[in-house]
């Protein structure tokens, strides 16, 4: 293993640009190579980070016996083949969200893990704020009790990415459930100390986009062939009779302008609200409740930047990966879980 260990970063599109600050900041790694198949990207990209070691492929990045870890940015059909091409070749493996979209994909990346004995870690930055830090330790503390009921969502009006790699099935997996819901719920899942998952009912809507002149405020008209969700809902039922309601979207008359991300948690003995970091309680003795307001933690670091920081850091100090695959299969198979519930208008089992 070299020191620092040597990064390869495979489609150096939107997100990979918030990964290199990472990779830079990093004690333990360093930036060396890039792969495309995009020439004019690759070559801007490569100039702008100064990185010489360029490839079209990204066969011939991962077969490249001086790279360590290789970095997945390349829309989510491709994160699996990739990811297991590259633990068979011995590297570790950062991957951006979601790891795979389905469950049995990221089997094989597990599999494909424990068979090379390196990482794989999922890239799912909002664990690296300095508001989910702050909350993830104070839940930690036991101060909400068990948590037997979430709501949580990510609500978009009006914006959403019209790009290939997110509007079609067949790059992407599925809509807003698989770009954004990822996001809520790995958060939702990690505050409530991961049940397991053993049942969903969802729908899924695609009323606004299919409206001809359905627009982006991100910009662009949204293609009438587009053929994943703009909404989707869900109930989850868990293991130890805990339960979430989940919501997403990238269309949706809602009162917010852009996203309105929310998590509520409800304990038996305190609840909680993210982003707002407040835990809510009540004293029995007092018949008084009290709402205390939590102090951000962590360094402060840009997110994305951060979590690449810690992959790095794990790594290097042999500790467990900081978002382990297992968490990520149990998000995609409630997600999974979702699409199936809605197409077959019933509760779906997952256990
Ligand atoms: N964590 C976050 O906040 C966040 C935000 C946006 C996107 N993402 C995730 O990042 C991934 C990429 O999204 P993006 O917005 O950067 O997309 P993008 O379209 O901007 O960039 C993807 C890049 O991958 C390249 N590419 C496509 N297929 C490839 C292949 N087979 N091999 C190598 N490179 C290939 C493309 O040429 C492009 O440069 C997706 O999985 C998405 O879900 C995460």
């Amino acid at each position: 293993m070299s020191n620092p260990l040597k990064v390869g970063v495979i489609g150096v599109g939107g997100i990979a640009g918030t990964h290199f600050p990472g990779w830079k900041a990093s004690e333990h790694a360093e930036l060396v190579a890039l792969a495309d198949p995009v020439a004019p990207v690759l070559e801007r990209i490569a100039k702008e980070q100064g990185i010489t070691t360029t490839y079209a492929k990204p066969e011939d990045l991962i077969n490249d016996p001086d790279v360590d870890i290789i970095d997945i940015c390349t829309p989510s059909a491709y994160h699996a083949p990739l990811a297991i091409a590259a633990l068979e070749a011995g590297k570790h493996v950062i991957c951006e969200k979601p790891l795979a979209p389905t469950p049995e994909d990221i089997n094989r990346m597990i599999a494909a893990r424990d068979a090379s004995g390196k990482y794989l870690m999922t890239a799912q930055h909002f664990r690296f704020m300095t508001d989910t830090q702050a909350l993830k330790r104070e839940i930690d503390t036991g101060v909400l009790g068990d948590v037997y009921h979430a709501r949580s969502w990510m609500l978009r009006r009006n914006w959403l990415p019209v790009r290939p790699g997110f509007i079609y099935k067949k790059n992407s997996g599925g809509g807003p459930c698989i770009d954004i819901g990822v996001h809520i719920l790995d958060l939702t899942l990690w505050m409530m100390g991961h049940p397991k998952p053993v049942a969903v009912s969802g729908i899924t809507q695609d009323k606004l986009s299919r409206i001809p002149g359905a627009f982006s405020a991100w910009g662009g008209e949204i293609p009438q062939d587009m053929d994943v969700e703009e909404f989707a809902s869900a109930f989850v039922r868990f293991d130890n009779g805990s339960t979430l309601i989940l919501e997403v979207s990238w269309m949706l008359h809602h009162a917010t302008h852009g996203e309105d991300m929310q998590m509520w948690l409800y304990g038996a003995q305190s609840g909680s609200h993210w982003p707002s970091n407040r835990v809510f309680s009540a004293n029995n003795t007092t018949k008084r409740t009290a709402d205390t307001q939590l102090s951000p933690v962590g360094s402060g670091m840009e997110p994305h930047a951060a979590e690449c920081v810690a992959f790095a850091k794990a790594i290097a100090d042999g500790a467990p990966s900081p978002v382990p695959a297992e968490q990520s299969r149990d998000v995609q198979l409630i997600l999974n879980g979702l699409y199936e519930s809605a197409a077959k208008g019933a509760e779906v089992r997952l256990a």
